[in-house]
């Protein structure tokens, strides 16, 4: 990752790292997906792009795993992101950080850590896509290059999760910055909005929830893939619609 993106995605943290209140609604979301993609008897959890920990309640999570994980490149907004909520139960939790997700060698760096029974990447792809050099987001060149990083982020979820593990992963489709509708429309609403904006190509490049469901399924065909309805997230400046998708991979 260059210093740049670095420094953008340090300052991102730190400017979202009070917005525990306003994250109510996604951080609901966002924990009930993890938590309905876990077996019966779950143990171990992985976080990706676990930042300052606004979007799961991580003492729910810890009721039900015996141990998470948190991986990001920002330590210090993990750190203190764990500070914040959590408290009494912190022997569960382990943090690996700095890790650049979206390196060549994530899966080997990671390897170390293990498989888990469920491993959820929130709203991380989005920011590895960001970070691609401006000049080369035009649709001839940036399509490729985005394939392959959505490519290169499904292949470590699978990794991690091993054969049996589920994958859980939630992305922004599009934010109100561009569709204002978004923030203003009611919840059910918000689905038939994403279909109207995908045919008209104006989601997030790379993170139309479709694909991103038809690449995941074909992960692992003929097992359960279960794709939510679009849920608000309240960024403050801006309301992000999320789509979250999770792959049961047990046999
Ligand atoms: C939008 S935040 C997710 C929300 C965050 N879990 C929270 O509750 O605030 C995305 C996270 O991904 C991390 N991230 C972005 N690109 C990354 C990369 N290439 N490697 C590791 N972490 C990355 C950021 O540091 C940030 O913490």
């Amino acid at each position: 990752m260059n210093e740049e993106s670095l420094a953008k995605l340090r300052q991102r943290n730190l400017d979202s790292a009070g917005e525990w209140k306003r994250y109510a609604e996604h951080r609901r979301h966002c924990t009930r997906l993890i938590l309905d993609a876990a077996p019966v008897k779950p143990t171990r959890l992985c976080l990706l792009g676990a930042g300052n920990c606004n979007d799961v309640e991580l003492t729910a999570l810890a009721k039900k795993f015996a141990e998470i994980h948190l991986v990001d490149f920002d330590k210090e907004a993990v750190t203190k992101g764990l500070k914040r909520q959590f408290s009494g139960l912190q022997g569960k939790i382990m943090i690996h950080a700095p890790v650049d997700l979206d390196a060549e060698d994530a899966i080997s760096q990671l390897s170390a850590i293990g498989k888990f029974d469920v491993v959820a990447s929130l709203c991380v792809l989005s920011q590895i896509i960001d970070a691609i050099p401006e000049q080369q987001k035009n649709k001839e060149e940036g399509l490729p290059l985005i394939h392959q990083i959505r490519t290169r982020h499904f292949d470590l979820l699978t990794s991690l999760a091993g054969p049996q593990g589920s994958v859980v992963i939630a992305n922004e489709a599009v934010s109100s910055d561009t569709e204002p509708s978004v923030a203003t429309c009611e919840a059910p609403m918000l689905g038939p909005t994403l279909v109207q904006l995908a045919l008209e190509q104006k989601l997030f490049m790379g993170l139309n929830p479709a694909v991103i469901a038809g690449e995941l399924q074909a992960l692992a065909p003929g097992h359960t893939l279960k794709t939510t309805p679009p849920w608000k997230w309240d960024f403050g400046a801006r309301t992000y619609a999320v789509c979250g998708h999770s792959l049961n991979r047990q046999a």
